[in-house]
């Protein structure tokens, strides 16, 4: 049974039918293994600007001038600014409702496992464990020279580009993937060990406009592996038209309302 409140708020949005969001409500109270893909979208709430969205980075800069290897070789600097801002930004940001759920939502025999496209930290400052960060961390660094990876959760930083701490010669870079470079072959490890395991109950896409092949890829094999897959968006993106389940509306409201009473 919906309850009062939801059908009052965001439950309205939702383009499935009741019987629709019943079946994923009834698919998560049910589900012993989860697996949630998610982008931008699930920390817009937090105050998080997403990439392509009427606000978003991709709207206002290049991200051939902020997001590969060879803007950072040609500016350096430039890029590192764009980087502490969103730093400070993400250090100053809280998890919201939907971090919250999705956190709450595994344990008591129930695995919910997490892979974001997001650099940031809000699902696991929400309580979330062994999130896979496909795109990297912004509280990592990369030395350019020696090749130390570290975490420097400084904000702002002292200096742009920072010095490596460890060899002490050459500049770190963000340990984020930047256009034309690969996934990291030890977060791939993880998310072909997801699927190794067997059957998946259900599968949610939040948050991501899933322009990349890989996550389309995923959503794909998590049905195949058995699971209801539910998009959670405002708008509808190149998986609309896969999955079994739409929910219009944003991250925060639609599954914090999903799992109200859920709890196994
Ligand atoms: P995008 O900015 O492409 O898409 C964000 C999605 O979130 C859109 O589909 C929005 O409709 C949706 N959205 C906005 N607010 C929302 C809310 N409150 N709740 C739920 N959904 C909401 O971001 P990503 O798909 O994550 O990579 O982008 C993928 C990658 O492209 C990023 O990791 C980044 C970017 O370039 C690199 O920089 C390598």
């Amino acid at each position: 049974m919906l309850d009062v409140d939801l059908l009052a708020g965001p439950m309205r949005d939702m383009t499935g039918s009741g019987d629709e969001v019943e079946a994923a409500r009834s698919a998560l109270r049910d589900a012993r293994r989860v697996l949630v893909l998610t982008g931008a979208g699930v920390s817009a709430e937090s105050g998080i600007p997403t990439f392509r969205g009427e606000d978003g980075w991709w709207k206002r800069r290049d991200p051939m001038e902020l997001a590969t290897p060879e803007a950072f070789g040609r500016e350096p600097d430039e890029v590192w600014a764009w980087y502490d801002y969103r730093r400070r930004l993400i250090a100053d940001a809280e998890p919201n409702a939907a971090h919250r759920a999705l956190a709450g939502w595994a344990g008591d025999g129930r695995e919910v496992r997490i892979i974001t496209q997001n650099v940031d930290d809000l699902h696991e400052r929400a309580g979330s464990d062994d999130v896979i960060h496909i795109h990297g961390s912004i509280w990592r660094v990369r030395c350019t020279g020696c090749g130390a990876v570290y975490e420097d959760r400084r904000a702002p930083l002292p200096e742009l580009p920072p010095t490596c701490d460890r060899c002490g010669d050459h500049p770190v870079r963000p340990d984020v993937v930047w256009f034309g470079e690969s996934l990291p072959a030890a977060e791939l490890r993880r998310v072909q060990a997801v699927f190794d395991r067997g059957a998946i109950d259900l599968a949610l896409v939040i948050g991501t406009e899933a322009v990349f092949g890989y996550i389309r890829q995923w959503a794909e094999l998590a049905r195949r592996a058995g699971a209801m897959l539910v998009e959670v968006n405002p708008s509808r993106t190149g998986l609309s038209g896969i999955v079994d389940l739409r929910m219009a509306g944003k991250a925060g409201e639609v599954l914090g309302g999903l799992g109200d009473g859920d709890a196994p």
